[in-house]
């Protein structure tokens, strides 16, 4: 690969290209706000008086233009047919995948120059801020589903770099499904609700997803993690990220390695309880998108760090697994992930549609510096993506001003529906002399120009899948070995309820005895307790087919040894900042303990919000008004991580009250910590929280103490070993 001059091709970020970018100052432009400023030139205001889409004043929105006063429309009136038709066509189609999804703008920015691992700009100027859009997402729900389904979360980043977009369109698990793109329809289909009623909905708990994973040994490692509480993310702050696929950076001399992407969530890996996760899927669907926005508008914002796991091109086979293979990780032990950079969410977008609903992420929009693997679901990726797009939001996605990039664009393509771009001049191809030879290629000594990798492939043309693809369950018990005792349970708890609801006797079987039997036999044995599905012995005559090991994936004895500590979330945090704390009281509440509370949360730049009967303000102990953050009705304790009772006259009357013990009680169950304070601990003691000790994350104290406990517990997290059977749910 030749080698490639970065000095000649350093520019500022600016637009120039003929898209609607003349009103901006390239000079003036400020990395950071580049994008924002960018946007800007869509972006109105509302204003005062009310027009047409031709600009015509509107003198009576309301009423429309009627032949007498009770008389029929007529159609002459082109206000009324213009605002009923825009309206009668306000939808796109939604995503097929990843429908339901939020989305904020932030920047990017790395930590030291790593023009020895890249070229790509981004990743080797630490001076330079990259402007990013970021979306979350569920997957298998459609737009208007719960944000709390157990599923796979969408991680998609755009990164308006001054060499073009760079979409890093990854998922909150390290792995997938399938091996190979042509399945992912397949896929889709199994989990997406069934055809013949639409039902369920955003859920994998039915027979025709268990059906095609049963047949999918592939699945085996992705089903661990999907069953685990990362399926869960307390909120998109707490979820890591990754590219899942192996990539390839290449540096200024043409020298290519592997690369693995991550996203380090500075707040830590936090996860609800399934239990919590369905009933705030009926309190609350909005729980993840409402987090987001509501952080970041008081300004704490979601913060990750940018990790690289880099494999010399030597080392390709020194592992036991196809770094090509997308259900492989390489495991942190053996290849450190070496945090680089940090992104930052800042800013929410103004407008849901233009920016949320329309961006357009395709896994292979990449900078210079960035390059693609053989890995075969990446390559039907890079198909996909600028497929789906065309039809969703049409050829002309990326003029739209979410995606169009900050540098300029020429080139020859013209026209389509939703054309925006002016192109001036007579001349749309190449090559040509009637414009002077424009656009032309860049030399490819220049950076900042695409050059693909050039690997020497020299294969016959099979469809057949690389031997060094079959070991489905291998990375399947490493994941199961590296959990803790709690994580453990939650998995086959997760699996338990999933199979619960398949109705086929037979995908259930397989379940078991081709997928769980091949993982761990804690596992399967444990699933089969709560299922009534039994383990078969290998050639049992009830069940022809094949128990361990299958046809597709031989077992490795080491297999069973296998673990990576990295994975497990069994990890006290270091921050409780924009956790949300219950705090009980009523009338009389003691009102020092109420300061004292708030503030120290405050302090922690955690949000305390105080709950009771009901709205407006009550009255505390020393006579003052105190105003109520939520009525009791409005204020279920899933949506909270904690919960403080304090004392005072309120304490009694909380004893009397259904819903405090019910509050009381649920947050117990789903291993909350919980403070009672002074009298506070009354409530506690009308509960029936089976003998709760400190350990368990229960304080009970006055003031300092108990507040200190509490914050303490929170950085914990949750206490998921507590005994919960006798606590009523
Ligand atoms: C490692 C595997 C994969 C990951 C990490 C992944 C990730 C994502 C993410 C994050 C989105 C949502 C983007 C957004 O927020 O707008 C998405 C959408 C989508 N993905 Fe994938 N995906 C994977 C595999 C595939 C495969 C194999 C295909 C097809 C062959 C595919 C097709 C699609 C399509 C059609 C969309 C909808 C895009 C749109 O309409 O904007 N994905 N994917």
């Amino acid at each position: 690969m030749p080698k490639r001059s970065r000095d000649a091709a350093r520019r500022p970020i600016a637009r120039t290209s003929g898209q609607s970018a003349s009103a901006i100052d390239k000079t003036s432009l400020n990395a950071e706000t580049a994008k924002t400023t960018d946007l800007a030139l869509n972006t109105v205001e509302p204003g005062e008086a009310m027009s047409g889409n031709q600009g015509v004043k509107i003198s009576d929105d309301q009423n429309s233009l009627k032949a007498g006063l009770r008389g029929p429309t007529l159609m002459e009136d082109f206000h009324l047919r213009e605002k009923i038709t825009h309206f009668d066509h306000e939808r796109i189609p939604e995503r097929v995948v990843h429908a339901r999804g939020a989305a904020a703008h932030g920047v990017f920015q790395v930590y030291e120059d790593l023009s020895d691992l890249t070229m790509a700009r981004l990743l080797t100027d630490p001076s330079q801020l990259t402007p990013v859009f970021v979306r979350f997402s569920t997957v298998a729900g459609s737009r208007g589903s719960t944000d709390c389904a157990r599923d796979v979360r969408g991680f998609a980043v755009k990164f308006y770099t001054d060499e073009g977009i760079w979409d890093l369109v990854g998922n909150n698990m390290p792995v997938f499904f399938i091996q190979d793109a042509i399945k992912f329809p397949d896929l889709i289909h199994a989990v997406k609700p069934e055809p013949n009623n639409e039902i369920p909905q955003a859920a994998s708990a039915h027979d025709t997803f268990w059906d095609f994973v049963s047949l999918t040994p592939e699945s085996a490692h992705m089903l661990m993690w999907v069953m685990s509480d990362r399926a869960l993310p307390r909120s998109f702050a707490t979820m890591e990220g990754f590219g899942v696929h192996t990539f390839r950076l290449i540096n200024d001399a043409g020298e290519a390695r592997f690369v693995k992407f991550h996203w380090k969530p500075i707040k830590g890996v936090k996860s609800l309880v399934w239990d919590e996760a369905q009933k705030i899927s009926g309190k609350d669907p909005d729980f993840h998108r409402r987090d987001l926005f509501e952080s970041i508008e008081r300004g704490d914002y979601p913060e990750w760090e940018l990790g690289l796991q880099i494999v010399e091109e030597e080392d390709e086979f020194k592992f036991s697994f196809d770094l090509l293979d997308p259900t492989k990780i390489i495991p942190e032990e053996l290849v450190p992930v070496r945090r680089v950079g940090k992104l930052t969410l800042n800013r929410n977008a103004d407008n849901f549609f233009a920016e949320t609903e329309q961006v357009a992420f395709h896994a292979g929009h990449v900078v210079p510096g960035i390059d693609f693997t053989n890995d075969p679901l990446l390559q039907g990726r890079l198909f996909s993506y600028i497929d789906t797009q065309l039809r969703r939001v049409g050829p002309n996605f990326a003029e739209l001003p979410i995606n169009r990039p900050l540098n300029p664009v020429y080139n020859n393509q013209r026209d389509a529906m939703a054309r925006t771009v002016i192109n001036k001049g007579r001349v749309s191809y190449f090559p040509n002399r009637l414009g002077g030879g424009c656009p032309m290629h860049s030399p490819e000594q220049e950076a900042d120009a695409f050059v693909s990798y050039a690997e020497t492939i020299d294969g016959a043309k099979i469809r057949t899948r690389s031997e060094s693809f079959s070991d489905h369950f291998s990375q399947a018990t490493q994941f199961w070995n590296s959990m803790s005792d709690w994580e453990q349970e939650h998995i086959a708890e997760a699996f338990a309820f999933e199979l619960n609801q398949v109705e086929s006797e037979e995908v259930r079987h397989h379940v078991m005895n081709e997928l769980l039997v091949n993982i761990a036999d804690a596992l399967a044995e444990a699933v089969s307790a709560q299922t009534g599905i039994k383990i078969a012995p290998v050639g049992d005559p009830e069940h022809p087919t094949p128990s361990a090991p299958t046809a597709s994936g031989p077992l490795r004895p080491e297999a069973k040894e296998l673990s990576s500590p990295a994975l497990s979330q069994d990890k006290p945090g270091d921050t409780i900042k924009g956790r949300k704390i219950a705090i009980l009281g009523g009338d009389g509440v003691d009102a020092e303990q109420l300061k004292a509370v708030r503030d120290s949360l405050m302090a922690q730049e955690a949000l305390g919000e105080l709950i009771a009967a009901h709205a407006g303000t009550i009255t505390d102990s020393a006579g003052k008004p105190q105003k109520v953050n939520r009525a009791a009705p409005n204020a279920p304790s899933v949506i909270y991580d904690a919960v403080v009772v304090l004392g005072g006259s309120s304490a009694e009357a909380l004893t009397k009250s259904g819903s405090a013990i019910h509050f009381l009680n649920e947050a117990y169950r789903h291993g909350k910590p919980i403070a009672a304070i002074g009298d506070g601990s009354l409530l506690l003691d009308a509960c029936s929280l089976g003998g709760a000790k400190v350990q368990d994350g229960v304080i009970v104290g006055e003031g300092a103490n108990a507040i200190e406990g509490l914050i303490a517990a929170l950085l914990q997290h949750r206490f998921p070993r507590r005994l919960i059977a006798s606590v009523p749910a």
